[in-house]
């Protein structure tokens, strides 16, 4: 804007005025808790009387490579005295000049200084005041952005018309304190319908609320992180068992397909990270069952899961420097998908690492494991170059917020995972996504099928 140019004259005058709407004014944040009751942050940013505001989530099982998160008061000094001052007056609509000059204040290579979490609650904040002053619905203000080579709604190929919907119902791993190595159990309902979706969702849970119930004690039906039934076993065929029976009792054999997030480097001892007592020294080993497993005996361990409950994904089969296990694990299994997330982590050169080596066919998309929006579609716009599928995800620990339904909508991407839909933090995504399809806000597809 040049404001000195446009002092005389009242046709100048009022371009003036319209242009001064959209820059930012103001940028606060403050703390709040999240759904375990630890501080985190909710940034808002404002253009004059209109604002947007990010309630930040966090990992419990982050991958290594994330960006970096700061701590709580200092990510809030961060925000309030470092990014305010470098962005007030800045154009609001600007994305990628909003995302460059943090990643320059932060001048690392990790977020190390300003922190992830500082950096993605005023990125995103941002993007929500932004679709607020242009008066359109945010997934609608997302199309529009540019990347680096054009809008983004061009550049990001389209998967699905409405992604599937990924519901974590049992948990393990790092999300709860029993032993159960694998992370989550997830169903995905074959549906474009996301009300069906999240009602099949629903009933599957409720019933294995009654089975588990009955089999292991009305004592086991403590929930883990995200809302699905943490339960006080080690037989990670077992949980598989339960959905089967949940499934056939509600005769939706036909509609439900099961998936897993392994998320296997928190069940991984490698000998230079010293996570547990090893057998092997050299390789590194998974501890699953109480026992210590080689990665080629976890390759045999997945592949006869594969075949028994005919999985539709796993997410980290293996640890997240084994960029070729991942590979083996996919071409041996032609209708699988396996899915990125702390081997990826939403970062661009992880992402090239793993095309490379072949390594995936579709990956999680988190946009605090990198920090900034503009990085993160960077990220989605390589991946669906390269044909891997999107699925945008929540995090372990989450807030109230509902931006991951618009930015999974937007660029119709293959899945959505979000927890258990009986976790109101949880059920805001998916109800979002429910509101943006049935008030028929959405665009005309843009895809073939
Ligand atoms: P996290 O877990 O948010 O705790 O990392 C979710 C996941 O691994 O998908
Ligand atoms: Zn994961």
């Amino acid at each position: 804007m040049d404001s000195a140019s446009s002092v005389n004259g009242s046709k100048n005058m009022v371009k003036l005025k319209v242009r001064m709407e959209y820059n930012i004014t103001k940028i606060l944040a403050e703390e709040i808790k999240d759904s375990r009751g630890n501080p985190t942050i909710k940034v808002t940013v404002w253009v004059g009387d209109y604002s947007g505001s990010f309630s930040v989530p966090s990992g419990a099982s982050t991958g290594a490579h994330e960006a970096h998160v700061i701590e709580n008061k200092k990510a809030i000094l961060n925000v309030n005295e470092v990014i305010a001052k470098a962005l007030i007056g800045q154009d609001v609509l600007n994305q990628k000049e909003i995302d460059r000059i943090m990643i320059e204040l932060d001048g690392t290579s990790n977020k190390d200084n300003l922190g992830g979490n500082s950096m993605i609650g005023v990125s995103i904040a941002c993007v929500k005041a932004a679709a607020k002053v242009s008066g359109v619905e945010t997934y609608e203000y997302l199309r529009t952005l540019r990347l680096s080579s054009g809008q983004a709604q061009e550049e990001i190929k389209p998967s699905r018309r409405a992604p599937f919907l990924f519901m974590n119902l049992l948990e393990g791993g790092k999300h709860t304190s029993n032993t159960l190595a694998f992370q989550e159990y997830l169903i995905v309902p074959n549906t474009e319908n996301i009300s069906e979706a999240v009602e099949i969702g629903i009933k599957i849970q409720n019933s294995l609320k009654e089975i588990i119930g009955k089999e292991l004690g009305e004592n086991s039906l403590t929930l883990g992180d995200e809302g699905g039934f943490a339960l006080k076993i080690t037989d990670i065929r077992k949980p598989f068992l339960f959905l089967v029976e949940a499934v056939k009792k509600n005769n939706l054999q036909d509609k439900v397909q099961f998936s897993i997030d392994a998320a296997s480097s928190s069940f991984f001892a490698n000998p230079a990270r010293n996570a547990f007592s090893i057998a092997d020294a050299g390789g590194g080993m998974y501890k699953i069952d109480g026992k210590e497993i080689s990665k080629e005996e976890l390759m045999g361990v997945y592949n006869s899961l594969i075949k028994e409950f005919n999985l539709f994904s796993i997410e980290d089969p293996f640890d997240e420097e084994d960029f070729d296990s991942f590979r083996k694990l996919k071409d041996a299994n032609k209708n699988l998908f396996i899915v990125g997330d702390d081997l990826t982590v939403s970062n661009q050169t992880l992402l090239k690492k793993a095309i490379e080596k072949g390594s995936i066919n579709a990956m999680i998309i988190k946009p605090n494991q990198i920090g900034t929006l503009s990085e993160t579609l960077e990220t989605m716009k390589l991946a669906r170059e390269n044909d891997i599928e999107l699925i945008v995800s929540h995090r372990g620990e989450e807030t109230n917020d509902d931006f991951i339904a618009d930015l999974a909508f937007a660029f119709n991407c293959f899945g959505m995972k979000a927890g258990s839909p009986l976790k109101p933090e949880r059920m805001v995504k998916y109800k979002r996504l429910e509101d943006i399809i049935s008030k028929k806000l959405a665009p005309p597809w843009r895809g073939e099928n």
